[in-house]
């Protein structure tokens, strides 16, 4: 190991303002600060998030993230060796409020500047929490993303599949939504879904009889839409039950179809023989019992590692951000002289596009 290096990590490309401070020594990688800033209660009245009060709300708040993250670090500007910061894909306003600030700092104080992807940041945090060696299977979800990603280096990841429409976490929140539950979704659906049947309402399992590890979300949430529609002509309304049976069935067939993709990700890995294989997960949707549970007990069927960071460094955070620069720094890579903020910027630039990707949800 070189000397320890500390790394300021600025994140702005969603609806969270975000600055962690990370330091690498001997000792191993250690987070000594992580500011998130939210940002629901702007965006609350508006069923989701408005690109122009986000990119607004980070311009403010962006510099108060970083001051209050390097005095919980308990460092100054002098004791940092770089700034990383998310340099796409995402809401462009806000991506360019991130990279303003921390070009400013650069420039004030000559420090190196990396732009990171912000898909990288997610993919490379289970080496800062587990430090999981290369190469490894990851599952990203949430509700921007669902992609299966082969992390084999800093800089080096494949794209095994991922969802052609919307993103799993967008489809708990939308089925939460015509429930009548509150947003963010994912967790008040669980919640109904722990008392009810999930065998109760048939939903389609989409992309099952397609080869390969694509996925599709968005038929799912239309027909949670129309049982839902059933059971109220049936019942002459919504009844309490049915809002959980409905829970539970959306919520397995998401399990399905997540634990299968990932079993056909994993075969393709797993082929390449890696030395100590393992399985991680990130994303909000990471969070779901049921999801990890079904994830974890494939791995332990098909004897793979199975790695889940902890929940705050599973959604979005400047740790990971500050962490992907770190690994940048050690793999040599040199700084970015110049840093252009994009709105999409697929990690594996050889996959073909999925259909529509990009097309919804803030970050594809
Ligand atoms: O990673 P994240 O915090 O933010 C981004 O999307 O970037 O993920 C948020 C998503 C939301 O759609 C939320 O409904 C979903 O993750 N989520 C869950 C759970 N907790 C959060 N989905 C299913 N079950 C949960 N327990
Ligand atoms: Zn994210």
């Amino acid at each position: 190991m070189d000397r320890p290096l500390t790394i300021l990590g600025i994140e702005s490309s969603c609806d969270d303002s975000a600055a962690a401070v990370v330091r690498d020594g001997p000792a191993g990688a250690r987070v000594l600060s992580s500011v998130v800033r939210g940002q629901n209660s702007l965006h609350a009245a508006f069923g989701g998030v408005v690109p122009e009060i986000a990119a607004r709300a980070h311009a403010e708040v962006l510099d108060l993230c970083v001051e209050a993250a390097l005095a919980e670090a308990g460092v100054s500007l002098a004791d940092l060796d770089g700034i990383a910061v998310t340099a796409g894909p995402g809401l462009i306003g806000g991506v360019l409020a991130g990279v303003m600030t921390a070009k400013g700092l650069s420039a004030a104080t000559g420090l190196p500047l990396w732009g990171v992807n912000h898909l990288a940041g997610h993919a490379l945090t289970p080496r800062l929490t587990d430090d999981l060696p290369f190469p490894y299977l990851l599952l990203l979800a949430s509700g921007g993303h669902c992609q299966f990603l082969l992390v084999k280096g800093p800089d080096r990841f494949r794209r095994l599949g991922g969802t052609i429409d919307d993103a799993p976490g967008e489809a708990f929140d939308k089925v939460a939504k015509l429930l009548g539950l509150p947003q963010p979704g994912g967790p008040a659906v669980e919640r109904e879904a722990q008392t009810g049947d999930p065998r109760c309402i048939p939903l389609p399992r989409p992309l099952l009889d397609r080869e390969g590890c694509d996925m599709s979300f968005s038929g799912l949430k239309t027909a949670a839409l129309r049982a839902r529609d059933k059971l109220m002509e049936g019942h002459g309304g919504l009844r309490e039950s049915d809002r959980r049976d409905l829970c539970a069935s959306f919520q397995t067939a998401v399990a399905e179809v997540l634990t299968e993709k990932a079993r056909r990700a994993l075969a393709i890995y797993l082929a390449d023989e890696p030395a100590t294989p393992s399985f991680a997960v990130a994303g909000g949707v990471a969070a779901n019992r049921l999801i990890r549970d079904s994830l974890s007990s494939l791995c332990l069927r098909e004897d793979v590692g199975f790695v889940a960071p902890p929940l705050a460094l599973c959604t979005d955070n400047a740790a990971m951000i500050a962490w992907a620069g770190m690994e940048r720094a050690r793999a040599g890579l040199p700084p970015d002289p110049v840093i252009t903020a994009r709105p999409r910027w697929p990690l594996d630039t050889t996959a073909s596009p999925l259909v529509g990707a990009g097309r919804k949800g803030a970050k594809s």
